[in-house]
């Protein structure tokens, strides 16, 4: 329950409303409070987990185009508190139910000196973490709003590790490798920033229900080297969020782990947004897809048309033969327009004109017979203006063919340029993009989008977006390197799934391309397909390099919306295994930095039945460096009161796939003797 403290204190300032009470919120389990005190009319909170500061005393408020800074001197207006518990469903998600109590104030002040502004402050306090948002409300002395800087600070107590990409100036741009650093030695940074204080807590701050408003960024005040406080995205004049009252921000997040695994097992971000609202979902697919696109990223085909064009008619039928044969339930066509040879020309790219090679009736027609999901694409090179213009058209255009999946993308600057990615315009029109697939029955998939805040809890035809550093990099870049994927899951992921293209079995791809690699084994690519969790989950590679390859049945058993997930060990940037379950079928995914390591599952911690475990793990000599396609497949009997141990390579991993025992399994060797078997390859 929500505690006012002290009750004498709060009788005493009854009367001096210009000195309002300080409020404190205890999250329902008691380990997390905030206070929320007014200095001298100036409201601030600080926030303890169990009786240790965690961020200290730290300003909240708003800097206006035209008016005094909304910062205060207030007074209090009225509290509200109450506490909030739920349990939905998500429509797909990593768990079918999700639960959460939290307590809420809600706190409202009015200027004490004119003109009188109304603000008001809500604070939700999670047992993994707090949120806090502003409301400005309707008044007559605010009515358009133009907001040049939001003023909330993040004043940490203790220093620590911090895992994180550059915020400033890089308002276009989440595909970075994350920096360790202390952090105390940030600048800035794009959200969500990850650190392990000093005194052992695992914090991220973020956002949630990112909605008409700018991005949030943290830059460092110059205060002292713990201090940050939140630089919004601009507009090209300088404002940062330009709208009218009332006006709702988005929650600032702090999400609080006790350990690694705490934070991929909040939800605090999803329970802070709305609740669906489509009310028919039955066109809404998780699924496993596979893609005309590495090959366009390797060099084997291209997208113009041409010798080498990646989507004809036939090679598309060829992918969606294969998707078929194979449980894989869609196929992504990029290239099948025109306008790819004039790339980043105005209105270069037509969404609803096939090139001549492809006959867009006809592989949608074979689609369908076959129950495979044509995925579509819309690439803009940013060029947003005209892509607004056709968002109507490009999607009806899909949805008369029954397409209900498309992939989006922005590569390039915005036009109209001077505006950024991440700014309020673009989360706009990325919201707006989602409304209208919703209205054709289309789930998106969006490369180079806004970040992640949950919204799919509202829009789940939201289904997955890139936001970060994916696969591709290591088809043309000096890549990924094998800590990249263990870091992803504590930064990156916590904000919502992600379209990474995990899978890519011809690790060196020297036929194509020589000098770039994957920078993993073969069996972390299969892990990958578990930890990062992607409701359209990618087999990235060709199905050339799947073809008789025995670890390739791992991806064909796979499934791709889960009932359950189980975070069994984590340590940022070190390792992570995560179990999901999908009704009775257990998936294991365990990956490694460059590190080789020993990895232990007790198998009471999934599963209290016997399993038959479908093992895929490095082999004794396999190294991301040295031997990355090196694996080891068995099928074991997994009894509850086993342990399993393995050993993971440098740059490696390990997936398994547990199901219920059949008749014929009972043979089946221990999955105590995986490790031994590992060392010989047997
Ligand atoms: C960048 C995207 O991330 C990638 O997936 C896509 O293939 C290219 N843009 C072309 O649209």
């Amino acid at each position: 329950m929500l505690r006012l403290l002290p009750i004498t204190f709060l009788i005493l300032f009854a009367c001096e409303p210009e000195l309002p009470p300080a409020i404190v919120i205890m999250s329902p389990d008691h380990r997390i409070s905030v206070e929320l005190e007014q200095i001298q009319g100036y409201p601030t909170y600080h926030i303890e987990v169990e009786g240790k500061l965690l961020i200290r005393p730290s300003a909240l408020g708003f800097r206006l185009r035209k008016q005094p800074d909304l910062t205060g001197p207030f007074k209090v207006i009225q509290t509200n508190q109450n506490e909030i518990k739920e349990t939905w469903e998500p429509v797909w998600g990593q768990e079918n139910l999700i639960s959460s109590r939290s307590n809420m104030v809600r706190v409202e002040l009015k200027e004490i000196n004119s003109p009188g502004r109304k603000l008001i402050l809500y604070f939700r306090v999670f047992d993994d973490g707090v949120s806090f948002r502003y409301e400005i409300p309707e008044q007559s002395e605010l009515d358009s709003l133009f907001i040049i800087e939001e003023l909330s600070e993040f004043n940490f107590a203790q220093n620590g590790q911090a895992w994180w990409i550059p915020g400033s100036h890089e308002f276009d741009a989440y595909e970075k490798l994350h920096n360790k650093s202390l952090l105390s030695e940030i600048d800035s940074a794009n959200t969500p920033i990850t650190y392990l204080s000093d005194d052992h807590f695992y914090i991220s701050i973020h956002e949630a229900n990112l909605s008409n408003y700018a991005a949030m960024t943290l830059k460092k005040t110059s205060a002292d080297s713990l201090s940050f406080k939140s630089e919004l995205v601009p507009w090209p004049d300088g404002d940062k969020v330009k709208t009218v009252t009332p006006m709702l921000s988005p929650w600032r997040t702090i999400s609080i782990g006790w350990n690694a695994a705490d934070l991929l097992r909040s939800r605090m971000i999803l329970n802070l947004n709305d609740p669906n609202r489509l009310s028919d979902v039955s066109w809404i697919r998780p699924m496993k897809y596979v893609g005309i696109w590495w090959g366009m990223h390797i060099d084997k085909y291209t997208w113009v048309q041409g010798d080498r064009h990646g989507a004809t008619t036939q090679n598309t039928k060829t992918y969606i033969d294969f998707a078929a044969d194979n449980n894989i339930q869609g196929v992504l066509v990029e290239g099948w327009n025109q306008g790819w040879e004039q790339w980043g020309q105005e209105g270069a790219l037509q969404l609803t004109s096939p090139y001549a090679d492809f006959d867009i009736d006809s592989v949608t027609q074979y689609a369908r017979d076959k129950q495979i999901a044509f995925i579509g694409h819309h690439e803009t090179t940013a060029n947003v203006s005209a892509y607004e213009e056709q968002l109507d058209t490009a999607f009806a255009y899909y949805a008369n063919l029954g397409i209900h999946a498309v992939k989006t993308g922005y590569v390039g600057s915005i036009k109209p340029s001077g505006q950024y990615h991440y700014g309020q315009w673009m989360v706009n029109h990325f919201r707006r993009v989602v409304e209208t697939a919703a209205k054709y029955h289309i789930t998106i998939d969006a490369h180079e989008p806004i970040k992640a805040t949950g919204i799919e809890r509202t829009w789940p035809n939201m289904m997955t977006r890139e936001g970060a550093r994916g696969q591709e990099y290591n088809a043309w870049s000096e890549g990924n390197p094998p800590d990249h994927t263990t870091i992803l899951p504590f930064t990156r992921l916590l904000a919502g799934p992600m379209d990474y293209t995990p899978g890519i079995f011809d690790i060196c791809f020297d036929r194509y391309k020589k000098g770039n690699k994957v920078h993993s084994t073969l069996a972390k690519q299969l892990a990958l397909m578990v930890v990062i969790y992607s409701p359209l989950q990618m087999a990235a590679d060709l199905p050339e390099n799947y073809t008789g390859q025995p670890a390739f049945q791992f991806i064909r058993d796979l499934e791709t919306d889960w009932d359950e997930s189980r975070y069994l060990e984590a340590e940022i940037g070190q390792f992570v295994t995560i179990a999901r379950r999908y009704e009775n079928k257990w998936f294991i995914g365990a990956i490694t930095n460059e590190h080789g390591r020993t990895l232990s599952i007790k198998m009471s911690s999934i599963t209290d039945s016997d399993m038959v475990a479908e093992c895929y793990s490095d082999g004794a000599d396999s190294d991301w460096e040295k031997n990355p396609t090196a694996i080891h497949i068995g099928s074991y009997l997994a009894k509850s009161s086993d342990s399993l141990k393995a050993t993971l390579a440098p740059g490696g991993g390990l997936a398994l796939y547990l199901r219920p025992v059949e008749d014929s399994d009972i043979d089946l060797r221990s999955i105590s003797k995986l490790l031994q078997d590992q060392m010989t390859q047997k």
